[in-house]
């Protein structure tokens, strides 16, 4: 990602970052400077996007979308097809409608109207994916939005989007882990959505993303949860809606004693839902393996996975520093 050094510095170039961007610089091209065989796959995916016209980003309903009449729509579809998977979205350019594994403006109207309103704050989005939302959050008028996601491939696809765009958006997205980031309570709001239930020690995990926290902070936190008293929690054993890497899903009330543990304020549940197939789909943009939500479900009895736990239901939780 050749780009990479000039859209940092721009995007450092703020009182606050500076005290973060040498660090993060360095974790950032030691994560991309890794032997991965789909690098050279995903490059000519972004070198033949950064040679197309560059377009505005808008909303457009729930796509995140671009119209510009001389986007070359064969050269569009394949250089997409070679970032597959799309799990997060969707996207559309011109009548292209990049349709991802995830509805992202579902999860966001569930939040949208709970939260601080964005206008000039500093955003951290932990655990960004491709950065759907931290470009949601940028169009919110937010001061600057770092994202951070370690897996690879979703960088690319961030990359590939902005590629297209010729609109300043204060939004970056960098490989880095939460863990690794240099502590500093810099960020007025922080999202964590989809990252606790990963999480080996999601007290750590909270911790974590407090010292990110500036004074007064917002924390939006966003997660699986199981029906229970408070002290309950679900630790899979194996395999929990097909995902592998899930550790704890606590009842809300556990949740929520987590949070004050953590010293958190204010702690406000604002949505429970389960998770629809509507919000989480097969579409064609997900690749070969095109399984999703009805396939991680009893065909008997879609209140249940298919190991036999409640299917997933998300909680918001909006507290404060
Ligand atoms: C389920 S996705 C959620 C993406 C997006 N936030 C959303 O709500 O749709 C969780 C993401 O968190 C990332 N992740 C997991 N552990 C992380 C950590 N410790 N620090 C930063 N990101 C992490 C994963 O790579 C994955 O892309």
């Amino acid at each position: 990602m050749i780009l990479f050094t000039d859209e940092f510095k721009l995007f450092f170039n703020d009182l606050a970052l500076q005290e973060i961007a040498d660090k993060c610089l360095h974790i950032s091209l030691d994560a991309l400077n890794v032997n991965n065989g789909n690098i050279p796959k995903w490059t000519i995916a972004l070198d033949e996007l950064e040679a197309m016209p560059k377009g505005r980003i808008e909303l457009n309903g729930p796509y995140i979308s671009m119209v510009e009449s001389r986007l070359n729509h064969e050269i569009l579809v394949s250089s997409f097809k070679r970032l597959l998977p799309w799990r997060k979205g969707p996207f559309m350019f011109n009548n292209l409608k990049l349709e991802s594994e995830w509805q992202g403006d579902l999860k966001w109207k569930r939040l949208q109207n709970h939260i601080t309103p964005l206008k000039n704050r500093r955003v951290l989005d932990v655990g960004a994916g491709n950065g759907y939302f931290t470009l949601r959050m940028a169009m919110e008028g937010a001061k600057k939005v770092l994202g951070i996601e370690p897996f690879l491939l979703f960088n690319y696809q961030h990359a590939a989007i902005k590629s297209l765009v010729d609109n300043e958006i204060n939004a970056m997205l960098l490989p880095i882990r939460l863990e690794e980031m240099p502590k500093s309570a810099i960020f007025d709001s922080v999202f964590s959505m989809g990252v606790l239930y990963h999480q080996k020690n999601h007290m750590e995990h909270l911790l974590q993303l407090k010292e990110m926290m500036a004074p007064d902070a917002e924390l939006i936190l966003e997660t699986l949860v199981v029906d229970g008293p408070k002290g309950y929690s679900l630790i899979p054993e194996g395999r929990y809606a097909q995902m592998r890497n899930v550790h704890c899903l606590p009842s809300v009330d556990t949740l929520k004693s987590w949070l004050a543990d953590a010293n958190f304020n204010n702690i406000k549940v604002v949505d429970i839902s389960k998770t629809s197939p509507q919000e989480q789909r097969r579409t064609e943009w997900i690749g070969d393996n095109a399984a999703s939500l009805e396939d991680f479900l009893d065909p008997s009895d879609p209140s249940l996975t298919k190991e036999g736990h409640p299917a997933p239901t998300r909680v918001i939780i909006i507290c404060h520093n």
